[in-house]
């Protein structure tokens, strides 16, 4: 039986992939300091250890090695960007730095990284492929702590990763969205928004933007497959995006998540977060080259979001 190590593997897309790995008849350990996903469910058919990845000493206490590491722990949320960037770059740097110096340690050779589509910032072409220019900006905005992060771990992951792993594999996913998502991202921020208003009998909600900025979102189950593809297909080091093209305006966004919670509201636009990119869609032709298909439209994915957001 393989046995896979994913950090970060309590959080929204480590439950995901977790449980995928579980169904593929893979022993799966998660290390996870537990500093997000507070619905942490201790029922899961995966092992769960708590262990900070800024740690050596903890991550030398894993009991057992490993054939292959995905590594998803990371700050993650938008605001956390802005208000502890310190933060989101010792997790982001140190972590992954920690996680390589582990793998090396332990001769585990197959390394699978979370990037992120913030290391296109904003894209010079749209939609937008792996070749596009990485960029930060503006070093002093806290919100390329992120981005900056992320290109830093992906230069790591193959630089330092070439003289240790046989396969290393980068994927940036774009907007993945789905049920216990956290709340700090579009799609939970406007139900909870609307759900704020219902119950205190607003007749407005307040929305960061224009609403003219658009996204492209991607459903946690696709996702899953995009990471599943990834790890079942003969790979060296190469670099994916993950998502779909369904771009819309965060306008015509909220109106349809209106439109299924039944209630109609008037929506109030204000500043966007200095340094948000205004438009965002991958190209994901090379992940389609290798079997991957958008199962899940953006209706069914909202209404199966939305459903656990008034549920929980
Ligand atoms: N959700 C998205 O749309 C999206 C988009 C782009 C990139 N990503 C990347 O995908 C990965 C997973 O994202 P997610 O949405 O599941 O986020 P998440 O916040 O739900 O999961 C991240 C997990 O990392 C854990 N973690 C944080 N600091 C840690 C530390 N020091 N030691 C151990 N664990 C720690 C958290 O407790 C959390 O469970 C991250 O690398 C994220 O940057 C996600």
């Amino acid at each position: 039986m393989k046995k896979f190590l994913v950090t970060g593997g309590d959080g929204f897309i480590g439950t995901g992939i977790c449980e995928m790995l579980s169904n593929n008849n893979i022993a799966v350990t998660s290390i996870d300091n537990r500093s997000r996903n507070k619905k942490f469910n201790i029922n899961n058919s995966y092992k769960s250890i708590n262990c900070d990845i800024t740690k050596m000493e903890s991550l030398m206490k894993i009991p057992g090695t490993f054939d292959a590491i995905v590594h998803l722990a990371f700050i993650n949320g938008t605001k956390y960007f802005y208000e502890k960037p310190d933060e989101v770059m010792k997790v982001g740097i140190i972590g992954t730095y920690n996680i390589i110096n582990y793998a090396q340690k332990k001769k585990i050779k197959n390394f699978y990284i979370s990037s992120s589509s913030e290391v296109y910032q904003k894209p010079n072409n749209l939609p937008t492929n792996e070749n596009e220019i990485m960029k930060v900006p503006d070093a002093y905005n806290p919100r390329y702590s992120y981005g900056a992060s992320k290109i830093i771990t992906e230069l790591m992951s193959i630089h330092f990763g070439k003289k240790i792993f046989k396969k290393m594999v980068i994927f940036r996913p774009h907007n993945v969205y789905g049920p216990n998502m956290g709340n700090e991202h579009v799609i939970p921020e406007i139900i909870n928004k609307i759900k704020y208003a219902i119950k205190n009998k607003k007749k407005y909600i307040k929305v960061q933007g224009t609403g003219n900025e658009t996204r492209s979102f991607n459903y946690i189950d696709d996702f899953v497959q995009g990471v599943s593809i990834l790890l079942k297909s003969k790979l060296k080091f190469e670099t994916f995006n993950i998502g779909n093209n369904d771009e819309i305006k965060i306008d015509k966004l909220i109106k349809i998540i209106m439109r299924i919670m039944n209630v109609k509201l008037k929506i109030k636009y204000g500043n966007l977060r200095v340094g948000s990119t205004s438009r965002r869609c991958p190209d994901i032709t090379k992940i389609k080259k290798l079997g991957y298909t958008q199962k899940i439209f953006l209706e069914e994915g909202l209404r199966k979001t939305i459903d656990w957001y008034i549920k929980n």
